[in-house]
């Protein structure tokens, strides 16, 4: 798998990493595999997929425990970047970047993890009522400390279309901007896909000009961009697609043109390539400093998704991929 680079703190990873998210989070819990997700998790580093991302708020916590089973056995093989600042309450998802809690965090996802350190630590969202500097700072406390090596920051909350006369990223830079005066940032999250390319307007320029990594969340639209998904098929309550706007039925079936043109150019390259393949080809095709994060839960999606890095897209699929139509299904 080729390796790249990521951020200030110049660590290198395999291209395509494993989000570890849909093992024990966001999509249907009755479809999770236990056993067999930790076993995904062991192919990926067989295979090169490094980068195991997580956090404290899947489960939660127990997406940590999980990837915490295989770290225990082989550290050595894997680079873990979990999350901080999102708490899972009764009702609400709720924000805490309060100094104290961070650190209180940090300690809490090391004994889950089962490691003496985290190789990236991510502000998963910035908390409305305390500036991201005292949060930004207690992080960069925790690298001084040898508790984590560098420091990320997921840029998911402004998911959705954009205001007029804005970037979808703006708020993200600003943001960005502040806590680089505190502490560099190695790496930013935040979704790219080939249905979701908004990144590349703003985001991946500014990151790309400042030596920073970025890691593409979401790279296979929820599942939608590997065609395996029919239009309708619906989706269990506690499912994020149960309430998506391009997983209705009607939108599901007005983006296939989408999926339809990922295989026709996977269909180039080979009998054996899949449309889920050329959709993380066309990730890791937008620049040296991406990496990209599909989430899978199977061994054999694991497989597939590390293959991709063997697929190289020429200009002309490139191309290709910027003609198809635009997405349909907004958050707005
Ligand atoms: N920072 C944030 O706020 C944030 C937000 C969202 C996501 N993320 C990160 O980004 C990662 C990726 O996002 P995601 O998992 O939501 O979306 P994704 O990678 O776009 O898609 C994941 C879905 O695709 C399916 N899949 C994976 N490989 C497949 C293949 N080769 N063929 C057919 N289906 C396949 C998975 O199925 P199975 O589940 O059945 O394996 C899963 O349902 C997450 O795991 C998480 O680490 C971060």
């Amino acid at each position: 798998m080729e390796r790249r680079t990521i951020g200030a703190a110049a660590l290198a990873v395999g291209a395509i990493g494993l989000g570890c998210m849909p093992m024990s989070w966001a999509y249907s819990s009755s479809r999770q595999r236990g056993e067999e997700s930790v076993r995904a998790v062991h192919r990926a580093l067989d295979l090169g997929s490094t980068l195991l991302d997580t956090a404290d708020m899947y489960g939660p916590f127990t997406n940590e425990l999980l990837v915490g089973r295989v770290l225990k056995e082989r550290r050595q093989d894997a680079f873990v970047s979990t999350k901080v600042g999102l708490l899972v309450g009764e009702q609400h998802i709720v924000a805490n970047g309060r100094p104290g809690y961070v650190k209180r965090a940090c300690d809490a996802s090391l004994r889950r993890l089962q490691t003496d350190v985290i190789d990236l630590y991510q502000l998963h969202r910035a908390d409305p009522e305390v500036p991201v500097e005292e949060t930004w700072g207690a992080m960069a406390e925790l690298v001084q400390a040898g508790k984590v090596r560098a420091l990320g920051l997921c840029a998911m909350g402004a998911r959705g279309g954009r205001r007029l006369g804005t970037r979808l990223h703006d708020a993200t830079i600003r943001q960005l901007q502040r806590v680089q005066q505190v502490f560099p940032v190695s790496a930013v999250q935040a979704e790219l896909s080939v249905w979701s390319p908004e990144a590349l307007e703003a985001l991946l320029p500014w990151c790309e000009a400042r030596g920073v990594g970025f890691l593409a969340a979401m790279p296979l639209g929820n599942g939608f961009l590997t065609g395996t998904l029919t239009p309708g098929e619906g989706f269990e309550p506690d499912d994020v697609r149960a309430r998506h706007p391009r997983f209705t039925a009607e939108m599901m079936a007005s983006n296939q043109p989408i999926v339809v043109g990922l295989r026709r150019i996977a269909a180039r390259h080979g009998d054996s390539v899949t449309p889920a393949q050329v959709a993380l080809a066309w990730v890791l095709a937008q620049g040296r400093h991406v990496v990209a994060v599909p989430g899978a839960k199977r061994e054999r999606w694991v497989a597939e998704n590390a293959g991709a890095d063997a697929v190289r897209l020429t200009a002309a699929d490139l191309a290709e991929v910027a003609e198809l139509p635009g997405a349909r299904g907004s958050w707005d």
